[in-house]
Order: structure tokens, then sequence, then C-alpha cells
């Protein structure tokens, strides 16, 4: 299984295909299992990589090390790195996304491109910070298998199929206990990354279900008009999780979008 060992820890990831380097970052509280649709579908025109960021998924776990939006930004940056590419096509979904915006901040000459997947740039309100304290209390207190069960309503719709309900619960419910309130607080004092937006310069695509609760098809469409050139596609019927829940259509833009980068 790959590894990369960086400062203060050990990341895996995953690898399929070849060609340019694609890296996935996924969201919370989930692993890079969610992208394997995605890395099946997309393996022959890149290397995809899906990353299991810091303490999620088969990372190892952590410490008392944060797991703040720039601490992952700092980890993809060591991982850019010791795959030894120059530049990568990042496509990140919800977190994943905060996480990328970071590294747009921090890198921009790292990434070729960006996707952003069911995500906002915008900071959590006061109320959505008092949630975030709320949920690591509640998951302590009741255990995973109900922040599963309070989740997966939010992550998907109704109509979503039983095998993505099932691969999500799977994932809510290994995902470790100091990684899930780690990341709670970390989401909670992410900052504001609207007026960073008219920066990135790079090809950028940008991606929502029309049925997404949690980072609704508005706070997309206010990415998609900050960022200069993007492109904005809103997946019919889909919620939060368009990569597992609408894998075809997700990937057929995923793959215009690629081919757009490359294409002289
Ligand atoms: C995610 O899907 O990564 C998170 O739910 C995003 C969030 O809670 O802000």
């Amino acid at each position: 299984m790959p590894y990369a060992h960086i400062p203060g820890t050990r990341l895996h990831y995953r690898e399929r295909g070849s060609g340019p380097t694609a890296l996935m970052v996924h969201g919370f509280p989930l692993d890079s299992t969610m992208w394997i649709d995605q890395m099946d579908r997309l393996a022959d025109v890149r290397r995809c990589i899906a990353v299991d960021l810091r303490g999620f998924g088969l990372s190892d776990p952590i410490g008392d090390e944060s797991l703040d939006m720039q601490s992952h930004a700092r980890d993809l940056v060591e991982l850019v790195d010791h795959l030894g590419a120059d530049a990568v096509d990042v496509i990140a979904l919800s977190m994943g996304g905060y996480v990328a915006m970071a590294m747009a901040r921090l890198r921009p000459e790292l990434i070729r491109s960006l996707a952003l997947v069911d995500t906002r740039a915008e900071a959590d309100s006061e109320d959505g910070r008092v949630s975030r304290d709320a949920m690591a209390a509640a998951v302590l207190a009741d255990g995973r298998r109900a922040l599963a069960a309070t989740l997966e309503t939010v992550l998907l719709p109704p109509a979503a199929a039983l095998n993505v309900r099932a691969r999500i619960r799977t994932m809510i419910e290994a995902c470790r206990y100091e990684t899930i309130v780690a990341a709670l607080a970390g989401m909670r004092d992410r900052s504001d990354q609207r007026e960073a937006l008219p920066r990135i310069g790079v090809p950028t695509t940008v991606i929502v279900g029309e049925l997404d609760v949690l980072t609704p098809p508005e706070s997309s469409r206010v990415m998609a008009a900050s960022v200069p050139g993007a492109a904005l596609h809103v997946i019919p019927g889909a919620g939060h999780m368009t990569p597992m829940e609408a894998p075809d259509a997700v990937a057929a833009i995923l793959r215009a979008h690629l081919d757009g980068v490359t294409s002289p």
C-alpha cells in the first residue's frame, strides 16, 4: 500500500492510471475510497492519486496535532513533492475543497487545474460554529453509528442508491473519533476564502448536486462567478456526494475539464 512519509505523519494514498497527476481530496468524515468510481473512469487520462488526509482512512492516527485546513494543505504540498510531480490537477470535495483553496493560496504554482466539488468558499456562520462543537460532543456521547445516521440524511437525498448509502456509512463509522473531533474544530475555525477566488489563475470547474443541502448550489454559483473563467455544472437529482451518486455524469465533466487542461 502506498504511503508518503511526510513531516509528523504518514499519509496513505490510492493510485490508479497513468499520465499527468490528478490529486483527489475527500470530504468529512470520509476517506479516499469515495473517489474509486472516478479513479476507475479517469485512469486512462490521469495518474489518479486519492489521498487519505492526515488522521483519516489508512493514514496514521493523529496525536495532538491540529487538523486545520492550512495543515492539511501543507501535507498536500509534501505529498506532491513525494509523488515527484511538478504540479497536479486538484479534484476536491467539500472539506477537501476547503483544503484545496488553502493550498491554492499557499503554493498556487503546484496546482495545474482545480475542480471544486460540492464545496463552498465562505466560512462557518456563528450558528454553524456552534453546531460543530455540538456534533463533536454528540459523537463522543452517542457514537459514530448515530453520527453516520444523522450525516447520511444531510449528505444524500432520499432517493440516493442503497450502495452509496452503505459506502457512506462504512466510511463514517470507520473514521477515528479523534479525527472527527479535530476535523470539526479545524472546519469551525477555517477562514473565508471568497476574497482569494479572483486570484485563482488556473482552469477551474465547479460541480454541485442540485439537491446539495450542505454546500448548496448558491455557494457554488458564487465560487464559479468569482474565479476567472470557471465553469459551473449542476448535477440534477444529486445531493452532496455527486462523484459517488452520479459517477458517470461527474466523470464526463471531469474528463472534459482535464482534457481542456492538457490540450494545446
Ligand atoms: C464535508 O462533506 O466535507 C463536510 O461535511 C463539509 C462541512 O461540514 O462543512
